[in-house]
């Protein structure tokens, strides 16, 4: 796993745009696994710039978002539909039919999350997922307790992402008890994942995940498993790492290297 701490918000989200463009340049046709929540705003405001600016090309990427609250259709405003839409792909020239985003209202659920997982191995795979982390160590709506191998599926909230998420709906009442989910198995079988988090109420959950036992209680300690994982976090979401140190040299040396091999 390799630990990349910023000195603010900022420079993680820079940081994070900037190993989504690289994916994206080495591989124009790259799948990608886009999460939502507060975290990743400035790292899509970013992709806007850098495709505004830059003509960072977004025309053949295929699209898989991790989740989707059930209950709620693609034009409720607290949708993750909506908010993929309002918070980046309108404003890159994203193919819309080769986005990916579960069905908030789907009848058939089972039949519904099934498909979303062959979708996923049509499309190749996820070659670049992104993920936040939730208080209680969730990724995606993998609340504490979900199998370390589970699937696309439908899930109930935990209390504690509820109170969390309400801020985004005008009151507690209004936020959806169950999601539909990518599952933790779904999430490790990407090729390379990049985790973010930032804010000292992820300091706990970010040294669960980086240096506590792999436990379905912090789902995203699954992440250990995974050979290509890199997580970018603010000074304040590291406050808690023990290693912090020996982390920040090791990526010292990782960015000597890729100069070295750039040269
Ligand atoms: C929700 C989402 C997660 C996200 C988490 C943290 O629960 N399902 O994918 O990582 O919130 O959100 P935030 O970035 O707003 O703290």
């Amino acid at each position: 796993m390799r630990v990349i701490i910023t000195k603010d918000y900022d420079e993680m989200s820079k940081e994070a745009a900037r190993i989504i463009a690289k994916q994206i340049k080495e591989k124009p046709d790259s799948v990608i696994g886009f999460a939502t929540g507060g975290t990743p705003l400035g790292t899509y405001k970013e992709l806007i710039r850098m495709h505004k600016e830059g003509g960072l090309d977004f025309s053949k990427i295929t699209t898989f978002n991790l989740d989707e609250y059930y209950g709620l259709g693609p034009d409720h405003p607290q949708s993750y539909h909506y908010y993929m839409f309002e918070n980046l792909f309108n404003h890159v020239n994203v193919d819309p039919k080769k986005i990916h985003i579960p069905d908030g209202l789907a009848k058939d659920v089972e039949a519904f999350c099934k498909k979303y997982e062959e979708e996923i191995k049509k499309a190749g795979g996820i070659d670049l997922q992104i993920l936040g982390i939730g208080r209680d160590g969730h990724i995606a709506f993998n609340e504490p307790g979900s199998s370390l191998a589970s699937r696309t599926r439908l899930v109930a909230l935990a209390e504690e992402t509820i109170k969390d998420n309400a801020r985004f709906f005008e009151k507690e009442e209004d936020v959806p008890r169950y999601a539909l989910s990518m599952g933790v198995g779904t999430i490790l079988e990407a090729k390379k994942i990049l985790l973010l988090a930032s804010g000292e109420s992820k300091a706990d959950a970010v040294a669960a995940l980086i240096e506590g036992p792999v436990t379905s209680q912090v789902t995203a300690s699954a992440l250990q498993l995974h050979p290509d994982v890199t997580v970018i976090i603010d000074e304040a979401a590291a406050s808690k790492l023990k290693r912090k140190s020996y982390y920040k040299f090791v990526d010292k040396m990782y960015r000597m290297l890729e100069e070295k091999k750039s040269l």
